[in-house]
This record gives structure tokens, sequence and C-alpha cells, in this order.
């Protein structure tokens, strides 16, 4: 027999696998933990059933020289700073001597079977009441582990920390070379994916010191292999300051980690506290970043729909027969909006968004949402933000008409909040000018006019919850949009100087309690997660968050590139994508192409419906219902990138049914798009994957109108896939796209 997947523990309890249905990751225990092994699954049999013997030995213990100390580069599960250690540590503490260093050995491991979950502890040798918990958690279909780490002081004394990873991850030597993906941007320019030569002697870190994720760097790597398509990939499950470190050293040994940075951080653990980091989720495929870009996002869909499965569940007492079997019977996907910031700013009215409401409805919208502006004094950036009251000059009746009439068109109704924040010209602020970050020897930076909320003092969070949620009840609100549009500067949170560095991670966990609450309040309430775009893109804020809106940049050539990098950790149903007008005076790009571009995601419209011809309307409604149609395969499908070049304009993507044979077909669309023609070559056939050699598919595709759709001949898997399909024939020119849906015939 096999070592099955899940976590199994050798005979002898030093050695730990952790298998996936691709993957195998050994961990070995002496005095020290190390990582023994992590790439394709191994067939382990005679672990289980022979003489014990795995095949994977032990490193070689020898260091190169006495410059170069073997345990720098020994591949620790958990390299602490101490002794011979140079390369990047994971743990950093005083302890109550004023020690500076620990000295870490292993003591004994527990397992969750049912959980697929494994805890390493190891103690201090002169101190053992300080114990760290390496805990592992398996993912055994997406080949995914997340990990993160606790400590525990049962010393009699507080000990500090001053540099906490979650992980780190040892990837095996190669002889060639490995290339690096990352995703760096700015705002309204987030998550473009950039490629480095992992070179020996590299050391690059990427960081944010923000307070937030941020739109200039993503919390993501991808370490891939071209000679075989070995990759590893990982994301941080953390909102708030990070960084993550990939160091390969000239021989090539290669150390990955990651967690919440160390920059101005300091944490103190009190006798018998424990504190823990955020997770890191890192996986393995040998299918290249197609075989990441499968797993990453499933992962996080798929924990999103428990987590929301699991909140339905909790409230099933308190709901009546009725409501139970709406929530059962709730769709996984998520509506289609309408959001009339791109078009209007701050200057809306109660009449104009029941207009618009009117006109959305008549799209096919779901859910109608009013962005910012709508509060007490918000007529521009200068003023409001904290007065969670309505403007009684654009709403004189509030906001509760509206809302009803959006419900009685048959559409939920949204909101716009931004609860960190607060304008100086504000009545809250007037009450409360020390409820911001701030020193009082220092002078209050402010961008885009406003000041962040201290949400590590509890009345701050008291007052948000009441106003939010009194507001989520007297509308009616189904979903909130959540911004957060300045990084935090000032930090200084009125905690004790023991303490006081702590205030990046704390205000996370304030955003995270009060989300929690209101989420508990209101089971059903969506949010979605916004940072001046995609500043808060992150996995962590999913555990709350339905969805995000992945940047304030919606032209059309711009998205391509945002989704092509984002929908590397993102599951499409997660990322919000809105057709709008932008770009559309320098740039006039035809309703179907920024339609297709939007089908990717969650759809959105955010166009100004007012200056909508009859004929767009009716072009936009088609659309929309085709969407519809299309969307459990949208949003809850495998999102591939098939082909993707900016400077030959081309872009392709595949999303595939996730359940192969739903209904006994496979569903498959096939997103395709050409932004310049300047030679009009014809192009190479484009070759689709994930389909049945042997099966044959009906193939129909839409190219500039929703109503025309064009039948083309039935095809077998191998004809798709190996001769393709003839892709000039709907991208004739510049700025033409197509929709194929492929069925099981
Ligand atoms: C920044 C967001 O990214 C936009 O979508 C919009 O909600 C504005 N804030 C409103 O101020």
């Amino acid at each position: 027999m096999d070592v099955p997947v899940g976590i199994t523990v050798h005979p002898l309890g030093n050695r730990f696998y952790l298998v996936t249905e691709n993957s195998t990751y050994i961990i070995g225990v002496s005095d020290l933990v190390l990582n023994l092994y992590w790439g394709p699954r191994l067939p382990l049999d005679r672990v289980l059933n022979g003489n014990g013997d795995d095949g994977i030995a032990w490193p070689d213990m020898h260091g190169r020289s006495s410059q170069d100390p073997w345990l720098t580069s020994a591949p620790e599960e958990y390299p602490v700073f101490g002794g011979l250690r140079y390369g990047d540590a994971c743990l950093k503490m005083i302890l109550p001597s004023g020690t500076r260093e620990l000295d870490l050995q292993y003591k004994s491991y527990s397992v969750k079977k049912k959980a697929n979950n494994l805890t390493l502890t190891l103690v201090d040798r002169t101190y053992p009441s300080i114990e760290v918990h390496l805990v592992y958690s398996v993912d055994v279909v997406n080949d995914i582990i997340a990990r993160n780490m606790h400590v525990f002081n049962g010393t009699a004394s507080a000990v500090q920390i001053e540099l906490g990873m979650s992980a780190a991850w040892h990837l095996p030597m190669v002889l060639g070379k490995r290339r690096l993906i990352r995703l760096a941007g700015a705002w309204g320019a987030e998550s473009q994916i950039q490629t480095d030569a992992l070179q020996p002697g590299t050391h690059l870190v990427l960081s944010s010191t923000r307070g937030i994720p941020s739109a200039q760097t993503y919390p993501y790597m991808a370490i891939v292999d071209d000679e075989n398509g070995h990759t590893y990939f990982g994301t941080l499950k953390w909102s708030g300051n990070w960084s993550m470190a990939m160091a390969v050293d000239i021989q090539g040994n290669t150390r990955w980690t990651g967690g919440i940075s160390s920059h101005d951080f300091m944490v103190t653990v009190e006798p018998n506290a424990a504190w823990a980091t955020p997770k890191f989720l890192a996986g393995f495929t040998t299918k290249g970043l197609s075989g990441a870009r499968h797993r990453l996002p499933n992962h996080v869909l798929t924990h999103q729909l428990a987590l929301r499965a699991c909140r339905h569940a909790t409230r099933q007492a308190q709901l009546s027969q009725l409501h139970r079997e709406m929530a059962e019977s709730a769709p996984k996907h998520l509506p289609v909006l309408y959001n009339s910031w791109e078009a209007a700013g701050f200057d809306i009215n109660v009449d104009q968004q029941f207009d618009l409401a009117t006109k959305a409805r008549a799209l096919g919208v779901e859910l109608f949402v009013v962005d910012d502006g709508w509060f007490r004094g918000r007529n521009s950036d200068r003023a409001g933000l904290g007065d969670w009251f309505h403007d009684t000059t654009k709403f004189p009746d509030g906001l509760a008409p509206l809302a009803n009439y959006a419900r009685s068109l048959g559409m939920c109704f949204g909101l716009w909040f931004e609860p960190e924040m607060v304008n100086k010209d504000s009545d809250l602020y007037r009450a409360h000018p020390d409820w911001v970050y701030h020193y009082d020897d220092r002078r209050r930076s402010e961008a885009r006019h406003q000041l962040v909320l201290n949400l590590v003092n509890k009345d701050v969070k008291d007052y948000l919850f009441e106003r939010l949620t009194a507001n989520i009840a007297s509308i009616g609100i189904d979903y909130i949009k959540w911004d957060m549009n300045r990084p935090i500067s000032e930090a200084g949170a009125g905690l004790a100087p023991e303490n006081a560095k702590q205030v990046w991670e704390l205000h996370v966990q304030g955003v995270y309690e009060l989300m929690g609450r209101i989420k508990d309040a209101f089971p059903s309430l969506s949010i979605e997660s916004c940072s001046s775009g995609g500043g808060r893109a992150d996995v962590g804020i999913l555990d709350f968050a339905d969805q995000c809106w992945v940047s304030d940049n919606t032209r059309p050539d711009a998205r391509l590139a945002i989704q092509h990098g984002i929908s590397l950790v993102l599951p499409p149903r997660a990322m919000v994508c809105w057709v709008t007008d932008m770009g559309q005076s320098d740039n006039p790009v035809p309703l179907a192409f920024r339609c297709h571009v939007a089908f990717m995601g969650t759809l959105g419209i955010g166009s100004n419906l007012n200056a909508y011809t009859a004929d767009q309307m009716k072009e936009l409604a088609g659309w929309v219902r085709l969407y519809k149609k299309l969307r459990p395969v949208l949003q809850l499908g495998f999102l591939d990138w098939l082909h993707y070049d900016d400077r030959a304009g081309l872009a392709f993507t595949m999303t595939t049914d996730k359940n192969d044979q739903q209904n006994g077909k496979k569903h498959a669309i096939v997103l395709g798009f050409r932004s310049k023609n300047p030679f009009s070559f014809v192009l190479p056939r484009l070759r689709l994957k994930q389909l049945e050699e042997q099966v044959t598919y009906n193939l129909v595709a839409w190219t500039t109108y929703p109503t025309s759709p064009i039948s083309l001949n039935p095809a077998s898997g191998a004809v798709l896939m190996h001769y393709g399909i003839d892709a000039s024939r709907f991208l004739p020119c510049s700025w033409s796209s197509f929709v194929l849906s492929i069925t099981t015939a």
C-alpha cells in the first residue's frame, strides 16, 4: 500500500509525509526539523510495508568552510535567529534574560487526521516553556500546504518577538535555472506579471509597509522550471504589512520565507499567552504556471464556499423553513451589479439614482450599488468620511426608499463605506480628533484629505459597528463595498511602548473583527474589498469578503493585463470586472470587447447609462443575458490563459467547468481578444486545453453582437487541442473579440 494522501507519520515517528494528489512534502526530525523533499508525488510503499526506508537521505551536515556554516544553508522548516545562521530567519525573540537568540529543538508532534493537520512542537533548549508550534494543513485536491506558526510563552515573564514569519520553504537544488514570477504595480496598474531569472546569488525581497497588501507589490511568487514544468507557487493570507524573500545561494540552495513584515514590528507575548502568524499558502505542480493557476484560485474558491456554507449552517437554527430553503438553494455565483461611480463620481442624488436603477434593471442587473457620495457633506473627497448618516440634500428621505425601489424591481441593494477613515472636515473628527493614528508631537499626514482611524481603540470599533449595522438594518443593505483609500501613517495608537509596534497587525485584526461582527449580525450580507482599486485584494480578506475590486482602471486593455496577473491568485468569482466607458474618448473600443473582458470574472456595469442610446442598451442587455447563461462556468470554473502577449495585442483565456461531467456534459468558455492588427497577419490556430481527445464538442461563438451566435461544426477534443480553432476568423481587426462556448455534444 502506498502512503495515502493527507498526513502520514513514519513508524519511527521521525519523518512526516504530507501527501497531496500530485505532490509529496517530507519533513525529517532529529534535534532539528528539516525539509527533506518537496516535489512530485513519490511512491512510498516501502515506508509502510517494507523496511521503513523511503529512499530520501538526511542532508549532509558539513559546511563548505568556517565562513559558510552548514546551518546557514540547512533546509530548516523554521530557521530562527540564533547560532551560525546567516540566511533569512523566521523568528527573532528577546527572552526575559535579555538573550536575543533562540536555540530550538524538536520535541513532539500531533496529527489531526481528518483535518489533514500536523503540528510540530519545538522548544527552547534553555527555556523549554517557550514553545514554537509549526502548523501544517494539507489541501489534498489542490496540492497546497497552508502553514503558520504559534508561539506559546510558558515562562513567568514577557518575551518580545521582533520577527515572526509564517513559514520557510525550501526548493530542491536544480542544475538549470528557474524563473521567478511576481506581481508588481501601482494604483490603476495593479498586479502586472514580472519575470526574473533566478540566478545564483539572488536575494529578492518583496514587501508592503503601508498597512495594506498594496497595489505596488502583491504577496505572490511562483518559481517555474521550464525544463520540466515543476512550479512552486504561493501567497500570504494576510491583509496588512507583509514581506516575502527568495534567496538562492551560489550553490543553488533556495529558501523562500514570508509573513508579516518586520518593518516597525514587535509583539510582546505575556506569560501564558500565545501569538500566531497568518498563514502562508504554497503549492507544487508539474504543470507550470497554468497548473499553478488551476490550484491556488481553486483552493481560495473552495475555502470561500466552505466558509459560506458554514455561515449558512450556523444560522440555520435561526431561520424559518422558507428562509432555510432559500439559503440552501442560494446560487454560489455572484450577482451582476451596477455602480455609477465611474459615471457620476460624487455628483449623485435620489432622482438620478432612481432613474439609473430603472435602467440597470432593464439591463438585467441584479445588485444596484450606490458608491461614494451618499453621506453627510460628501460633495468631494475633502469632507464627510466618518459621518455615516445619509446626506439630506441628496437623499431627503434617506436611502431606504431607493433600496426598496431596487428591491421592488427585483434587485439587491448595495452601499459604499470607507469605515477605517475620517476627513478632518467631519463631525466625527471634530468630536474625536484623538481617534486617528497620531503622535502628539507630529503633524498628521493627510492623503486624499483623510486620516486613518485607530482600529486598536475599542470605542472606534464600537462606533463603526453601530453606524454600519444601523445603516444596514434601516436601509436594508445586502452588500457593502468596503473601501480603504490611503496607507497608514503616524501609526501611534496609544499602546504601551512594549506593544506599540504591533499596531500594524492590530489594525488588520481590527478590520477582520469588524467585518466578522457585521457578518455575524447579517450573515447574508456580501462584502466587496476595495482599497483605491486593488490595494486589498488578498486571500486573507476573502474570509470575510466575497469579492475584490482589483483596479480602478477599467480600460479593457489595462484590465487584460491586470486580470492576467491577479487571476494567478483570485478565483474568477472573486474578481470584479466592470464594463465602463473609461478611455473611450481617447481610444474607442467596441462595447462587445469591453463586455468580453468583463466576462472573465464577476460582471459589473459602471457605464453612464444616461448617455447610452437605445441600441447600446439593447446590446448591453444582450451581453448581460449571455453572461448569466455562461456564469456558472465563468465564475466557478478554472480560468486559464491560453496566451497573453501585450505587445502583439493578443489575449486568450479558457475557463473550464470544474464538474467535468455536470449534467453529463463538459462546458468550457474561451474568450479571445485582439487589440491591434497592424500587419493583418493571419493568426496561428488557437489550440485549446483540458478537453477529452475522443469526445465530440459543440461550438457556438459570439463576436460583435450578443444575439447573433455563430454555430461551428462539432469537433473532437483531439482536433480542438492539437489542430486548434481558426481564431483569425473571429478576430479580423483591431479591437475584435469573441466568446466561444464549448459543450460536450
Ligand atoms: C476608490 C475605489 O477604488 C473606487 O472604486 C471608488 O469607490 C472610490 N474610491 C470612491 O471614493
